[in-house]
């Protein structure tokens, strides 16, 4: 599997620096894809540290699990969501953790080999269906949600997920194309895309928004990444550091708000005398604006060009 499965690992160095990793640390990366970090974060923690790695896609799962196969029992792999994180880590009898690494978003392997269409081939027949589940034992597939959302919710998906340009106009013609055929594959889409003739002449490829969005919807990216910093931030250890790397502003925007929050602690309005929330600063973020990709690494990984990291450190909640 793991001859099959590329994805080349992004701000790899930057992450590892940020996690501030010691030997006999316990580390959680949510997002395995290809196990480049894991690895990495391996060799950092060791010769006892233990990884727990998690997973929504068991294709990524398979490829991790051989890479790592060197680390043995060191490499604790789980198939779930990281929304779920703190629940692993409690089933696995662990209290708290060192680090938690979230590299979002998609791998090379599921963008270009998984047959899963979260990625649209620049011609006419593209017959590849439209399932874009990361975890293909769950979920409705985006052919599914295209058949059954309404017509506002469609719109809702593509304007709030790729903010699009002309997403009434788009959901308007995807509701009376399914009324004579179901859209089934990449091909379908595309051609209603072009149809309902949206988003012309802008930096971005309306497919490409159009198909973010679903891709977002489909998975829901940001509902999960939201209960996921959550998660960390339960399980880390005073001291204990939070790295997530974005790749679009939707999400990059969720990361920065929430390290915001949790470094401010009281959510109650400024002109409330006294505070009622009782909510502590629990993160001191290390990032003022985020860490991107040097030039010869986007040169040598084009797919970097959009990343975005960002790293907090977990504090003792004043009493
Ligand atoms: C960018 S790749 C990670 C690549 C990895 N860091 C490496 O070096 O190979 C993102 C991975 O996160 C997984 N993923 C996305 N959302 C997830 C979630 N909510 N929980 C767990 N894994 C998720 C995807 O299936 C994908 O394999």
């Amino acid at each position: 599997m793991s001859n099959q499965f590329h994805h080349q690992p992004v701000l790899l160095t930057e992450s590892i620096e940020q996690l501030d990793l010691s030997a006999g640390d316990v580390v959680v990366d949510g997002t395995l894809g290809g196990g480049g970090h894991a690895a990495a974060i391996l060799e950092c923690i060791a010769p006892d540290g233990v990884l727990v790695g998690l997973d929504v896609d068991a294709e990524a799962l398979a490829a991790a699990h051989e890479r790592l196969q060197p680390f043995g029992e060191r490499a604790q792999l789980v198939h779930a969501s990281f929304r779920r994180l703190d629940h692993v880590i409690r089933s696995l009898g662990l209290a708290s953790v060192d680090a938690v690494l979230l590299d979002l978003g998609v791998s090379s392997h599921q963008l270009d080999v998984s047959g899963r269409g979260f990625r649209f081939a620049e011609m006419s027949r593209d017959e590849t269906p439209l399932d874009m589940r990361m975890d293909t034992t769950r979920g409705r597939t985006a052919a599914e949600l295209l058949r059954h959302a309404s017509e506002e919710e469609l719109q809702g998906f593509f304007q709030r997920y790729g903010e699009l340009p002309g997403s009434r106009r788009l959901a308007r013609a995807i509701a009376a194309e399914r009324e004579r055929e179901p859209l089934r594959t990449a091909a379908d889409l595309l051609r209603v895309i072009d149809s309902a003739r949206i988003g012309r002449g802008r930096r971005h490829n309306p497919a490409t928004l159009v198909f973010q969005a679903l891709r977002i919807a489909v998975n829901d990216e940001l509902g999960a990444l939201e209960d996921g910093l959550d998660a960390a931030v339960e399980v880390l250890r005073p001291g204990g550091r939070l790295v997530v790397i974005a790749y679009h502003s939707l999400e990059d925007r969720i990361v920065k708000h929430r390290f915001r929050a949790e470094a401010k602690g009281c959510i109650c309005p400024p002109a409330q005398p006294v505070c009622t929330c009782g909510r502590k600063p629990r993160l001191r973020v290390d990032t003022r604006r985020p860490i991107r990709p040097s030039e010869e690494e986007v040169g040598a990984n084009p797919r970097s060009r959009s990343a975005l990291l960002r790293a907090a450190e977990r504090i003792a909640e004043a009493i």
